[in-house]
């Protein structure tokens, strides 16, 4: 071993002791004849001292050395002289006093400063993310992950559950995104899949009578990128045979309510139980069916008086089907039209064609884009409704109930934000259950899956499968943490026959079923127990548990917004050989 100790356990204790440390120079101060270094490993700093007086060439050779210069030391521990001691580092009342220096890699000036708290562009960070896995921050992302996989590993082994490796390369397993293709060498023309998430596998383990089934599973999805979503993420992908909705639920509630009261005990839980909301509730509550519950600001509805309120707007979108649903900013009323017109763009990303407003302002005065057109008593029904003071502001979307609950959904969680309602050390895990079983596809005419393709529907409900499809429910559950989905799962179609009915409905051809997922429905003729699971995403949990912006802050090697990876530069193209190997033809 170069060390005999790591750089972040040297406390009072060590003092006089002799030591030799080996790590990288965080930061280097001179004085005259002596300096002062700080020595980083993975697991902390401590101050080393050489002096020209007393070890003149362990002092000399520390000459040319400069941050990020890997090196190893020998010396003795001191205590640090009265008025000296740093209060912040876990080593701050000693030093170490450097006797022999031995240089082990000098380093070029590094890109980015490991040393200081510095916004630094994403793409250089990720361009050379070697060194920016040396910032504190990214160090106590990996070690927050590591330590969350830990618990669960522990967990689910306590709780019977057996880990089990599924392949990668594989066959379309559809969760709604493009796959990822695999060309095959041995068979011209034909391809993997890589796994969008474990499912066929899971439930074949279940067929395999596993019972009790998890592996922290590697995911792989074509999708747009967004701050949450990455082409290749992590999921504690589980099953469990012989279970209801219930048992699935109570699990992981368990699992991350331990969690979370272990790893991260400075926060605490909004509710516990988590509460449990429908689907309609939580859409005519919050706008989306992953709401932030920290804090109100619910939707209100308006449709009714927007009817024959006498602004043209609402009451076309009012006959036409559509919905007038508003929320109210409590404080934001002496917003000025500049800062509206602000939210107004905001919402129109969503589709929302303007952001009607009444602003009350906190001298008492009422400014709006279109209360001139309504009646009193409208106007006086819309303050009672909103419950609105001096100093709120209304905000209203008019719109097809889709870009209704989206826009004003957003602007929620927007305003919310910068209202500061959301503290950063609660979190408000809840779930969302009794989902549609499938939702219409009006551009394609068809039904699609709200969940995937092997949920059950509710038992109860089957028999809408024939005569409305639309009002089934289907028996999976999301689970929520802060306005993101954090996890998702149902229980499953265990039976041949409602397995091929649901293929059928979401518009399957026999044979495109049978090709894709035979395998499937012939396992179900081999005794197949009734079973459920869960996919919770470990990249967003670790994102909010960390208190991180994105999910790319807790990934090692994330790619970036492109869907690239910078740092080794890939996409990249291939050999003309390879290629060929391949029986592929470029058509770029
Ligand atoms: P689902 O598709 O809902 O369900 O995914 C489960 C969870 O995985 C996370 N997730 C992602 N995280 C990062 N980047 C992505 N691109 C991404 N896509 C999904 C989310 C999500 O809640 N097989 C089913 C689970 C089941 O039914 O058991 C599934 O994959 O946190
Ligand atoms: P206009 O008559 O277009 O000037 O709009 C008057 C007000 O109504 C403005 O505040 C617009 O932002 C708002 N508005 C227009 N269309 C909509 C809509 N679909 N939903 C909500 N507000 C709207």
């Amino acid at each position: 071993m170069y060390k005999s100790h790591t750089c972040g356990e040297l406390t009072a204790k060590y003092a006089e002791q002799e030591v030799t440390l080996a790590g990288w120079v965080h930061r280097r101060r001179d004085h005259g004849g002596v300096t002062f270094m700080d020595l980083r490993d993975r697991f902390g700093l401590v101050q080393i001292v050489t002096n020209s007086d007393l070890y003149p060439e362990a002092h000399k050779a520390m000459e040319p050395v400069r941050s990020e210069w890997v090196i190893q030391v020998k010396g003795l521990v001191h205590m640090r002289p009265e008025g000296m001691v740093n209060p912040e580092m876990s080593t701050g009342e000693i030093e170490v006093e450097v006797q022999e220096v031995k240089i082990l890699n000098p380093a070029k000036t590094p890109p980015i400063y490991i040393n200081k708290d510095e916004e630094i562009d994403e793409q250089v960070r990720l361009r050379y993310r070697y060194l920016d896995l040396r910032t504190a921050r990214m160090r106590r992302n990996l070690v927050l992950r590591h330590q969350v996989v830990k618990f669960i590993r522990d967990y689910l082994d306590e709780n019977g559950f057996l880990e089990v490796e599924t392949p990668i390369l594989f066959k379309t397993t559809p969760e709604g995104a493009r796959d990822y293709l695999v060309p095959s060498r041995l068979h011209p023309g034909e391809f993997y899949a890589l796994p969008q998430s474990p499912q066929q596998l899971k439930q074949l383990l279940m067929v395999a009578g596993v019972e009790r089934y998890f592996q922290i599973a590697r995911c792989f999805r074509d999708e747009d990128q967004r701050g949450d979503r990455q082409p290749e993420f992590t999921q504690l992908d589980l099953e469990m045979s012989f279970v209801e909705r219930e048992d699935v639920m109570r699990l992981a509630e368990d699992l991350f309510t331990r969690l979370v009261g272990e790893l991260v005990p400075e926060k605490r839980l909004l509710q516990s139980p988590w509460p449990r909301f429908t689907y309609d509730e939580v859409m005519t509550r919050f706008g989306k069916d992953n709401p932030d519950i920290r804090f109100g600001m619910e939707l209100v509805d308006i449709t009714d008086l927007a009817e024959s309120s006498g602004f043209r707007v609402f009451e076309s979108v009012a006959e036409g089907g559509g919905h007038v649903r508003g929320i109210k900013a409590q404080g934001l009323g002496d917003y000025s039209r500049k800062q509206i017109e602000e939210l107004t763009e905001f919402v129109a990303q969503y589709g929302a064609k303007g952001l009607a407003y009444i602003a009350l302002t906190s001298e008492g005065e009422q400014r709006s884009s279109f209360a001139k057109f309504l009646s009193e008593e409208t106007l006086v029904e819309i303050t009672r409704r909103f419950e609105s003071k001096p100093g709120d502001l209304l905000l209203f979307v008019a719109a097809e109930s889709e870009i209704t609950f989206e826009s004003l959904g957003r602007l929620r969680e927007f305003l919310g934000a910068r209202l500061e309602l959301t503290d950063p050390d609660v979190l408000g895990f809840c779930w969302v259950i009794d989902f549609p079983f499938v939702m219409y596809n009006a551009a394609e005419d068809r039904w699609d899956p709200s969940h995937h393709l092997f949920t059950s529907p509710m038992p109860e409900d089957i028999d809408f499968l024939d005569s409305n499809p639309g009002k089934a429910r289907g028996q999976q559950y999301d689970m929520v943490l802060n306005g993101y989905e954090v996890g998702g799962g149902s229980i499953r179609i265990h039976n041949r026959e409602l397995q091929s009915k649901v293929f059928d409905l979401i518009g399957l051809e026999p044979e495109v079923s049978q090709e894709r997922f035979g395998h499937m429905l012939e396992a179900f003729e081999y005794g197949t127990p009734p079973h459920g699971g869960i996919a919770p995403g470990i990249d967003r949990i670790c994102m909010i548990l960390a208190g991180e912006p994105n999910i790319r802050e807790v990934i090692a090697f994330p790619k970036n917004q492109n869907a690239r990876d910078v740092m080794a530069s890939a996409p990249s193209p291939v050999e003309e050989e390879q290629l060929k190997e391949l029986h592929i033809k470029l058509d770029v």
